[in-house]
């Protein structure tokens, strides 16, 4: 949803805001200077004129070009907009601002408050250096540590942001002036979308006590666990960089890599690997190893996760650990290049179901069976099979026969291959002229009916990619001949019935 704020985000310049306030140095592509917001020797305060953000690598601080006007002249977000507003000519109107805006904002400033209070809590950066995350992977991720509900409370107050962050579930209120953070008492871990928000936290315990080891940001309008991936936005770059992405179960894997310098690592937020999860990262890359915890839970997670790979599209290596370590705990015995070792000789998943087929030539053509169904390239699974059936001499018909239409026939939301053309076209003017109609009275498939009410109520999030972003300059003439067509199809189909 478009609002004033983000028009102006969109026309002012980072650089030219912050070079009012600072004398920025050019690094490369980016800038410099001392951090204003910390006692600062060596310029760590970086901007970055392609992603509009700021980034302090000695106190964790960045955000974008409104935040830094708001904390360098200790003003509330809004009214740091206002100012800038100002200085650009422009003239906002607040009431536009969008509640999901507020949300984020309010998200923001927690995540700061925590950040700020592992700052001043020894014990918590003394656990972080224990378990070997480093200084520099602290400041990344801008990692927290939650005090009191009362702390948290009294600092969202302050700035009018308490209802907003009540929006996000992640703090709950008892009474009349009771409220419970879901992650007091716990090193908190902020998740990031792509373009370096933050939408939720995952938040660890620090003792081994009888509560969950972890507590996540329950799914809320902002935060959707089966949509995002946990470090997409710190590990994009070095996953385009590298060619391919490393997938773990745990948030401290995650860290723990990262200390280590292996960066493109993404893994999934405390539930298991969905199909959207999958197909964000194809955004990436094309190639993904699977590096899970070396136990059944492991092993099962990976067996699991894999279809949804392969349907994304995305070419899969599986990785497997000793038993019993997770790659955290592998590192921390074997090293770094042990690991990189142990990733560079793992085969790609065919390859080697192709290869040791006749060690047990039942059971793995059962798998390679199982996996090629999901792969939704008609030529490549044919050259699969091709390839699988002459080196293993094992007859075609047993091959073919795997069920493909039933494995890659959802009735998944976000895929849509199996739209008609024309019910694109239904959808896409649904979304955009909210006719007041009854879906019932369109002669619909059952999937088209679903999408077909959910555009008509502007879910947007429940609408393929696809089709939010197809551009049809004549839609406005062409989509009430649609909709008659779907409303005479169902007017000749219960003549017929009659
Ligand atoms: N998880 C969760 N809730 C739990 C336990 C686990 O959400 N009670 C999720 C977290 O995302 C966690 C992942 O599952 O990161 C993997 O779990 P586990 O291996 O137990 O955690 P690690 O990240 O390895 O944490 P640690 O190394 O601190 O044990
Ligand atoms: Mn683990």
């Amino acid at each position: 949803m478009s609002s004033d704020i983000e028009d102006l985000r969109r026309e002012i310049d980072i650089v030219d805001v912050i070079s009012e306030y600072l004398n920025l140095e050019r690094v490369g592509s980016n800038y410099r200077t001392n951090c204003p917001f910390h006692p600062d020797r060596t310029p760590s305060f970086y901007v970055s004129p392609s992603k509009q953000i700021f980034k302090c690598f000695g106190c964790g601080v960045g955000g974008d070009a409104i935040k830094f006007v708001s904390l360098y002249e200790n003003i509330s977000y809004f009214e740091a907009a206002l100012e800038i507003a100002k200085k650009y000519g422009k003239t906002l109107d607040l009431k536009k601002t969008s509640k999901n805006e507020r949300i984020f904002i309010a998200i923001d400033k927690a995540s700061d408050f925590y950040r700020e209070s592992l700052l001043r809590n020894e014990k918590v950066a003394e656990y972080l250096k224990d378990r070997g995350i480093d200084g520099k992977t602290v400041k990344k991720f801008g990692l927290g540590f939650a005090p009191s509900s009362e702390e948290l409370v009294k600092f969202l107050q302050k700035d009018g942001f308490l209802e907003d962050y009540l929006k996000t579930k992640n703090l709950i209120k008892l009474g009349e002036k009771a409220y419970r953070d879901l992650f007091s008492r716990r090193i908190v871990i902020p998740i990031r979308d792509p373009k370096g928000r933050v939408i939720g936290f995952g938040g660890r315990r620090l003792k081994d006590d009888n509560t969950p080891k972890y507590v996540n940001s329950p799914d809320s309008e902002v935060f959707k666990k089966g949509k995002n991936l946990f470090a997409i936005y710190e590990s994009k770059d070095y996953i385009r960089e590298d060619g391919y992405a490393i997938l773990v179960e745990g948030y401290f894997d995650v860290l723990k890599l990262f200390s280590e310098g292996i960066r493109n690592v993404v893994a999934p937020l405390g539930t298991a690997l969905t199909y959207e999860q999958a197909e964000l990262l194809s955004k990436y890359t094309k190639k993904v190893y699977i590096l899970y915890d070396g136990d059944d839970a492991g092993r099962k997670a990976m067996k699991s996760t894999i279809p949804h790979l392969l349907k994304a599209g995305l070419e899969v290596y599986p990785v497997y650990l000793p038993e019993g370590y997770d790659p955290d705990e592998f590192v921390r015995e074997f090293g770094k290049e042990s690991l990189k070792e142990l990733i560079n000789s793992s085969p790609e998943l065919f390859e080697y179901l192709i290869n040791t087929a006749r060690e047990n030539i039942k059971e793995k053509t059962k798998e390679f069976k199982f996996y090629l169904s999901f792969v939704p390239d008609e030529v490549k699974s044919l050259a699969l099979l091709e390839e699988f059936a002459i080196k293993n001499k094992v007859p075609r018909d047993v091959l073919k026969n795997y069920n493909k239409s039933k494995n890659l026939d959802r009735t998944d939301k976000t895929k849509t291959n199996n739209l008609r053309f024309k019910e694109k076209l239904l959808v896409k003017g649904l979304l955009l002229f909210h006719p007041k109609i009854d879906v019932n009275k369109l002669k619909l498939r059952k999937e088209v009916k679903d999408l077909c009410i959910n555009a008509i109520e502007g879910r947007e999030d429940e609408i393929p990619k696809e089709i939010l972003e197809y551009k049809c300059s004549n839609i406005e003439s062409i989509f009430p001949k649609i909709l008659n067509e779907f409303l005479n199809n169902s007017e000749d189909s219960k003549r017929k019935n009659v």
